[in-house]
């Protein structure tokens, strides 16, 4: 698959822009809060080699083209949270978004904001035609996100994750290219 062009995306608040190996304390302290992790499907981190071993990920990410994982800066240059396009079927043209913002930042909107550029770049320049989400039915916060940026609830998923002993459903929302009414942001 193509790799992905460094990408620097700008919104009202945020800069969203490509992880690098500096960014591992800051990524440590996001996944390695239990409260945050409450609907992931994995669990926390516990030792800062995780963090290593995700950005080496990442970066392997940008360079094979299977996943676009961009850092949500501050002006200050401080990183909340992290956004992530990432399961391409490119033939099909579609892919699954994931997300996450430090407890801090809650309630504040920061998500809806970064995910509307991060979607924007999606439909345009990688040229998606359908994004699909798959939520914890106990998320609420994060289900009202993706309602609010047009995505539709499509299917209840049973007994599908396993995490900490826990057994949990999905609820798989999607996002089709017709249906976005947000900026579009071509290739840079
Ligand atoms: C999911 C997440 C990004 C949400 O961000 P947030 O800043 O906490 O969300 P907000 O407080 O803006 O809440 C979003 C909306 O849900 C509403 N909401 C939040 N909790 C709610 C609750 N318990 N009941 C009803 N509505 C609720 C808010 O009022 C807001 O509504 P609005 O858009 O109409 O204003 C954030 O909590 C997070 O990163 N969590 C950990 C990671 C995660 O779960 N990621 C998603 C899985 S892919």
């Amino acid at each position: 698959m193509p790799s992905f062009s460094p990408c620097e995306l700008h919104t009202e608040r945020l800069t969203l822009r490509f992880i690098d190996g500096g960014d591992a304390d800051a990524l440590f302290r996001l996944f390695s809060d239990p409260q945050a992790l409450r609907y992931w499907s994995s669990g926390p981190w516990l030792h800062m080699a995780q963090a290593a071993d995700n950005i080496e990920q990442t970066l392997k990410g940008y360079q094979d083209g299977a996943a676009l994982r961009l850092a949500l800066v501050l002006p200050d240059g401080e990183l909340i949270g992290t956004a992530t396009l990432y399961a391409f079927d490119r033939r099909n043209h579609r892919c699954e978004i994931g997300y996450m913002l430090a407890r801090p930042y809650w309630g504040q909107r920061y998500m809806q904001e970064a995910l509307a550029a991060l979607i924007g770049y999606g439909f345009g320049a990688l040229e998606l035609h359908r994004i699909e989400a798959d939520i914890h039915p106990d998320n609420i916060a994060s289900g009202r996100i993706l309602e609010g940026l047009q995505f539709r609830q499509e299917g209840h998923l049973r007994e599908r994750w396993f995490v900490g002993g826990e057994i949990s459903d999905s609820i798989i929302y999607g996002l089709l290219r017709r249906d976005w009414i947000g900026p579009i942001h071509p290739a840079q």
